[in-house]
């Protein structure tokens, strides 16, 4: 038992909870699981941000809350996590009934999950990010390894075979990603790519305006790219993370390098062997691509 009573896993090296089969992170717990089956109500015009962690989630928030804003910038002092809340950390559904529609609603709970816990019936809009896994495995393992409620420190060649096994929170990213990617076509769904909104991030935010009805001029999608930047963020404490506790050793902050293709320099020869063949196995026949040859 810790301070934040999580399950005990003895092949699992952080803190977590195994909630039906799925890990979780430490601060997700069944009862909250639970409650938002009973009593969550949806709303046809909540917009639902969902990504595997560490796919560009705050960038998602930040984009979309400065899409709904028009470029300008927020008159409250939220940070993003209280403009956007996580729908799993969510302490009661009286909380969110409070929030003023169009919600923003933000999760990582896998896709089959989530649609039996919220949908009801209600066809709310669902923005999904997927990124490479590659990048994804070098930054979940820098929050594991430095966010304060995981207690870990797990090393890099054990969370690679964690990572490759699934055994990390929300489970295989081959399995969230490509549960999404299947639903892809649906009216609801927009399924965004990381690479695609660094590489070209108006087009990005003119795609997600549109899904949302929102109508932006010129000189408006260029106050949101700006704003939206690596390093906009990375300099506004209302976008940047610095609310989530670090551990006291910590080196990386949230937005730590925000570039495609930084597992080259970490994963060894031999876990790129194993990585590559997995990556092929996974996706092949899916029609995903994340160009990722590009970086072998
Ligand atoms: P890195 O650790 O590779 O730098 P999430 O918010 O889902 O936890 O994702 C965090 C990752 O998204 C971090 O990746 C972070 O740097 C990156 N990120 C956040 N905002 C970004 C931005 N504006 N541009 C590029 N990457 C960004």
């Amino acid at each position: 038992m810790n301070q934040y009573q999580t399950t005990q896993t003895t092949d699992i090296p952080f803190n977590h909870n195994l909630i039906d089969g799925i890990i979780y992170e430490p601060l997700t717990t069944k009862q909250q699981l639970n409650n938002l089956k009973l009593s969550f109500e949806a709303r046809t015009s909540d917009i639902f941000l969902s990504s595997y962690m560490k796919s560009g989630t705050l960038w998602n928030m930040q984009m979309v809350r400065l899409i709904m804003l028009k470029g300008e910038d927020p008159t409250d002092d939220l940070n993003l996590f209280e403009f956007c809340p996580v729908l799993e950390e969510i302490p009661n559904n009286d909380f969110i009934k409070a929030y003023p529609s169009p919600r923003c609603i933000h999760s990582h709970i896998p896709h089959n999950i989530l649609i039996q816990s919220i949908n009801k019936q209600q066809p709310c809009k669902y923005i999904y990010t997927a990124r490479n896994p590659g990048d994804v495995m070098v930054s979940l393992y820098y929050h594991i390894i430095s966010r304060e409620p995981y207690n870990s420190s797990v090393s890099w060649d054990r969370f690679v075979q964690l990572f490759m096994a699934g055994k990390v929170p929300y489970g295989s990213w081959y399995d969230h990603v490509l549960a999404w990617w299947a639903q892809k076509d649906r009216s609801n769904i927009l399924f965004l790519k990381y690479e695609d909104r660094l590489n070209d991030p108006h087009a990005t935010i003119r795609q997600i305006a549109d899904f949302i009805a929102i109508d932006l001029t010129e000189k408006e999608v260029q106050m949101v790219a700006k704003k939206s930047s690596f390093s906009a963020m990375k300099n506004n404490r209302l976008a940047n993370g610095s609310w989530m506790k670090r551990t006291p050793n910590s080196t990386t902050q949230h937005l730590r390098k925000g570039i495609i293709g930084d597992w080259k320099n970490h994963l060894t020869t031999e876990q790129l062997v194993s990585f590559k063949k997995q990556y092929n196995e996974k996706t092949q026949g899916t029609g995903i691509d994340f160009g990722i040859e590009n970086y072998y």
